[in-house]
């Protein structure tokens, strides 16, 4: 199992003019599966204060995902993947991929988010889109790799599960 911080990202949100509903769902389905969530905040769409942000969760070393919400569209405001590149090491391109083919086969609209993931020091980033339900359907598709992927990237597996 693993630990995990939400960050939500949302200019109404970070107001407080508007519920968190995204950040609740990844909570829910995380606790669900039995994973710790252990940090938790709502920034608005400003890529150096999402990027300062996901810095220093990294360097505090508490948590082994990252899930952002919100913010990988279109709009002029959506800056997460942007935030997310600039401080990854190594991009993921994989978890984006499969969330995008499978979320297509229930909206056309899945290829208007342009989430990313990616490892940071000992830490997975991954971008969600910011509808609840989009969450869940993400979520659904990419977590049955993660706990593998946080082994690998902590260095507790080096050898493959299968095959
Ligand atoms: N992916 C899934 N699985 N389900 C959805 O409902 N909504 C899409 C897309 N991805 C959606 C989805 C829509 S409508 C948009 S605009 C983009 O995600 C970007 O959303 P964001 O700007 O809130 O991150």
């Amino acid at each position: 199992m693993f630990s995990a911080g939400i960050m939500t990202i949302s200019d109404k949100g970070s107001r407080g003019e508007r519920e968190d509903k995204s950040g609740s769902a990844i909570r829910e389905m995380l606790v669900q599966q039995g994973h710790s969530v252990i940090r938790y905040e709502i920034l608005p769409d400003e890529r150096v204060v999402i990027s300062t942000e996901l810095k220093h969760w990294v360097e505090d070393g508490d948590v082994d995902v990252i899930f952002t919400t919100g913010g990988t569209g279109l709009s002029e405001r959506d800056v997460t993947p942007e935030a997310t590149l600039s401080v990854v090491e190594k991009v993921v391109p994989g978890l984006a991929e499969a969330m995008r083919i499978k979320s297509l086969e229930k909206t056309p609209m899945a290829m208007l988010s342009r989430a990313v993931a990616g490892v940071r020091g000992k830490c997975l980033i991954i971008n969600l889109p910011g509808s609840p339900r989009a969450v869940r359907e993400c979520l659904e598709v990419v977590l049955p790799a993660v706990q593998h992927a946080v082994e690998i990237i902590k260095g507790e597996v080096t050898e493959h599960t299968e095959g």
